[in-house]
């Protein structure tokens, strides 16, 4: 007996989350079913396919636009040079925002429980409960608890007059958003199979992108991104530009291992030209303007910080302390970075800062602002102790002889 009537399920339009649809009906009773899909800068047609097959297979569909607010959590993440093994966690960061939209639907529609479309072996799942938990919801995860295959959703699918989009097959999982594409499953959970060209949709092959290098200004105020070649624009805009850009030199492309949260090890390609571009002129700038020792703390709360983005622990304490730290570094890292994209690679070549900490009068070969002459002082007390230890050790050696 199920005394649960509604239920919201976070909808991505795809197979899996429209078999959930008459899912929650049959196999789990409930009387509604209300989708809901986040956009975080999908593309647009698949944010319409989505609200299409919502609203005329589920008895009521939202379409939240959450642009915005992602951006301003890429925000922090660039500020935090965010990455976690080499991956630039755009899939990660954007969960749990999709999750509080989700809440907010099922809260006005005073849902029984939300329910989500992932697996039970991927990290999403933790995600996206960590914040349905966190609003006392009941969860439903049809696609962790019944184990279907493909060829049975299909089968189902049809039998309830949903129209799947199978003709063309579709033998990956793909998850993507304004941050990063990601491919994954099918030929290329085998580590030795090389990805088909055809796997990429942003970034073109490095080898057939453009003969001729070119050169992108990039300007940022407090650790942000605002301009590009001197135009000033919001971070939507200017992470589109980048991406279109960085896309047709082939920048962006990562083929790795990757350690989920659940211990599982797997193979995972993505795509991401802003993140590579943006990423690698952020620290390009940070070098000019942050001390050694700020630069070497920076880079362990940095790993820090992609972890807790990774693990969707973003609403620990020790996040928002993270941040805290990120801020104050960022204070300073104003000003511009030149970056030449060619063939697949990304290259600062030119940087700037009102705040910079580097002097030339003082570093130069041409200028005696500085007397050379009181580094020899310096130099003698530099080594010391492994000077020492040589002597010790010759010691050693005699007195044991
Ligand atoms: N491995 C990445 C992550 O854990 C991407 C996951 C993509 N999600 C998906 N449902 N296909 O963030």
């Amino acid at each position: 007996m199920h005394v649960m009537s509604k239920v919201v399920l976070s909808y991505s339009g795809g197979l899996d989350t429209t078999v959930c649809i008459p899912l929650l009906r049959e196999k789990y009773g409930f009387d509604e079913v209300i989708t809901v899909t986040v956009d975080i800068g999908q593309p647009e047609d698949e944010i319409r396919k989505a609200e299409e097959r919502g609203r005329k297979y589920a008895d009521k569909h939202y379409t939240i636009d959450a642009r915005k607010e992602y951006v301003e959590l890429l925000f922090k993440l660039i500020k935090a040079n965010g990455e976690y093994e080499g991956y630039v966690l755009g899939t990660a960061l954007a969960r749990p925002l999709i999750a509080e939209k989700v809440v907010e639907v099922a809260r006005k529609e005073k849902a029984d429980a939300i329910a989500h479309g992932c697996t039970g072996k991927g990290n999403d799942q933790l995600r996206f409960e960590n914040i349905f938990y966190q609003y006392g919801f009941k969860v439903i995860a049809p696609m962790r608890e019944m184990n279907l295959t493909r060829e049975w959703e299909i089968e189902y699918a049809k039998q309830h007059g949903i129209d799947v989009p199978a003709t063309k097959e579709k033998p990956y999982s793909i998850d993507e958003n304004l941050w990063s594409r990601s491919i994954e499953g099918g030929k290329l959970e085998d580590p030795t199979f090389i990805p088909p060209e055809d796997i990429w949709e942003w970034t073109s092959d490095p080898s057939k992108a453009p003969d001729e290098p070119e050169i992108v200004k990039i300007e940022f105020e407090r650790g942000i991104p605002v301009a590009i070649n001197d135009e000033e624009m919001d971070g939507l805009e200017l992470i589109k530009r980048l991406n279109a850009i960085g896309g047709k030199h082939g920048i962006g492309r990562t083929d790795m291992i990757e350690d989920r949260v659940l211990g599982l090890k797997s193979r995972e390609c993505y795509e991401h030209p802003a993140a590579t571009i943006l990423i690698t002129a952020h620290r390009d700038l940070e070098k000019l303007v942050l001390s050694r020792r700020e630069l070497k703390f920076k880079r362990i709360v940095e790993e820090e910080w992609a972890e807790l983005v990774y693990y969707g622990l973003t609403n620990d304490p020790l996040f928002e302390a993270l941040n805290a730290f990120i801020d104050k570094t960022q204070e300073r890292v104003t000003g511009w970075v030149m970056v030449k994209l060619f063939k697949g690679s990304v290259m600062p070549v030119a940087r700037f800062s009102p705040y910079s900490l580097y002097k030339p009068e003082l570093t130069s070969f041409d200028t005696t602002a500085i007397d050379q002459r009181f580094a020899e002082g310096f130099s003698k007390f530099h080594g010391l102790q492994g000077r020492i230890y040589k002597d010790v050790m010759s010691k050693l050696k005699s007195d044991f002889n």
